[in-house]
């Protein structure tokens, strides 16, 4: 099989992510791969920079917790286990049984590499389709390079060796060029190399980076393909790298959606993770995070200060204030100020949940409206049921959940009480502040509350004995 825009053939070509390290530099009980970065793990950036470049066999190798990595990761990887974390050359040895018999080409990419993308791999494996070098490496260029290993080419310019900058001469860290960890070998020549790799540097480790000098040293011409925004090439090692990556991936993303027709008002204060959809003429006002698989549809407003998570909303809806997780709403929506729609929420179109209106697991259908002060959960309520202020569905008994079902066409009047398990029918009418415990038929109006008594003259009553008490004390 071959991608059409490049010629990257899916079975001759095998990523091998690197990702079994102990993340020390993150100080944390998370493995680095783990950690989220625009919704997804930071790994899986990679995984998916492998895919959108056409490979299709990645294997990722894990070994610091990694059963975490690999439940993370998901299972469209495979897995190679690096028992213990003795360098990078020793996590590919790793993954080596899983490519015997492999002839074509492994990409070897660190796993903390996040935005790194799929045209720049395919770049990087057509080179070495072209040149059928054994080996050909990205390459980058910063002023200040601290930190990563530095590029060391011979006086005709062909890359001589990698050298680490923990083990790196004064005159070696001068060198600008530095070596982001993507590369792509021939595989008989990766296989041949990293077995004459030497723990011999200061940190005791099997650096893969020493593949390239035995390469070159052999005579063999070792490739290298400049990457030209240096920021697609950083490493991610700690959390202060992990916020620069998520900057820069927040404005790669919302670039993408501004020019494909989306208004946002304040880049700078908008957070959308990688996998959402919007709609075009969409605008999203500042404060507004749109985080994991959330679909918007087209010219909606979302925001200010709005958080959907997980959640698919339809076509000119408006999301203010509000916080919407798990929830699917139809079309022409108005949704907030200061409204809370928890995990399972089905709206209709046309749907009102204005001020303080918590809803929780509960279908309502078309232009249902709840606009102030209520708690709605595990209910099921029919089209153009208007749910008064201040109405609370009590759906839970202390002990269980039980659900409440109210018909189209109904009206709860306001501060009513539903105690579920409750149904009432369509039409039906709630006076305000009933308590409800038994079922309400349709067209039916129920009053459940105790009713007024009236005392006239009472107040001049109450006033002439007062003041008969103060004479007489
Ligand atoms: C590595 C490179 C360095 C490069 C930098 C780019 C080496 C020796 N050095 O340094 O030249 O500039 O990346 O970001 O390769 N890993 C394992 N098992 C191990 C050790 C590491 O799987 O035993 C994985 C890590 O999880 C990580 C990747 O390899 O994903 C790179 O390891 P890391 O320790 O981050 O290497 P750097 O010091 O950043
Ligand atoms: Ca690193």
């Amino acid at each position: 099989m071959t991608t059409a825009a490049s010629g990257v053939q899916n079975d001759t070509c095998v990523a091998v992510i690197l990702a079994a390290g102990k993340s020390t530099r993150m100080c944390s009980k998370l493995p680095k791969p783990v950690h989220k970065l625009c919704g997804l793990p930071l790994t899986r950036h990679v995984v998916d920079a492998c895919r959108s470049a056409g490979v299709s066999r990645v294997i990722v190798v894990v070994g610091h917790e990694a059963d975490q990595v690999k439940a993370a990761l998901g299972p469209d990887c495979e897995y190679a286990i690096q028992h213990l974390q003795r360098g990078s050359a020793d996590a590919v040895m790793a993954a080596l049984p899983l490519l015997s018999g492999h002839t074509g080409t492994v990409l070897v990419l660190a796993g903390d590499v996040p935005l790194l993308q799929g045209q720049t791999i395919r770049t990087l494996v057509d080179t070495q389709n072209n040149t059928s070098a054994p080996a050909v490496l990205l390459t980058a260029h910063l002023d200040d390079p601290t930190g990563y290993g530095r590029i060391v080419r011979n006086i005709d310019g062909s890359v001589a060796r990698i050298v680490e900058h923990k083990d790196a001469t004064e005159t070696e860290r001068a060198i600008t060029e530095w070596n982001p960890s993507i590369y792509c070998f021939e595989a008989a020549s990766l296989c041949k190399a990293i077995h004459e790799v030497k723990p011999n540097n200061s940190q005791g480790e099997y650096y893969l980076t020493d593949v390239i000098g035995i390469l070159a040293s052999a005579g063999q011409r070792v490739e290298a393909v400049a990457c030209g925004d240096a920021r697609e090439a950083m490493g991610v090692n700690n959390r202060v790298e992990l916020a620069e990556a998520a900057a820069i991936l927040r404005e790669r993303t919302l670039h993408m959606h501004m020019l494909a027709g989306v208004s946002v008002i304040d880049p700078a204060n908008t957070y959308v993770d990688v996998h959402v959809t919007i709609g075009q003429d969409t605008v999203l006002e500042p404060g507004t995070h749109l985080c994991g698989t959330t679909r918007i549809g087209e010219d909606c407003t979302i925001g200010p200060n709005s958080r959907i998570v997980d959640s698919a909303i339809g076509d000119r809806c408006l999301v203010l204030n509000s916080y919407v997780s798990r929830c699917r709403i139809g079309d022409d929506a108005r949704i907030g100020p200061f409204a809370n729609l928890r995990p399972g929420c089905e709206l209709g179109n046309q749907v009102r949940i204005g001020d303080y209106v918590e809803l929780k697991n509960s279908r309502l259908g078309d232009r249902v409206s709840a606009s102030h002060l209520a708690y709605v959960g595990d209910a099921d309520v029919g089209a153009d049921t208007n749910i008064g202020a201040g109405v609370v569905v009590c759906n839970y008994d202390g002990r269980a959940k039980h659900r409440t079902t109210v018909g189209a066409g109904a009206f709860i009047g306001s501060n009513s009480t539903l105690i579920a398990p409750v149904e009432i029918g369509d039409c039906a009418v709630v006076a305000a502040a009933s308590v409800i415990t038994d079922e309400v038929p349709g067209g039916s109006l129920a009053i459940a509350r105790s009713r007024q008594t009236v005392k006239p003259g009472w107040a001049a009553r109450r006033a002439a004995k007062e003041e008969s008490c103060a004479s007489d004390g």
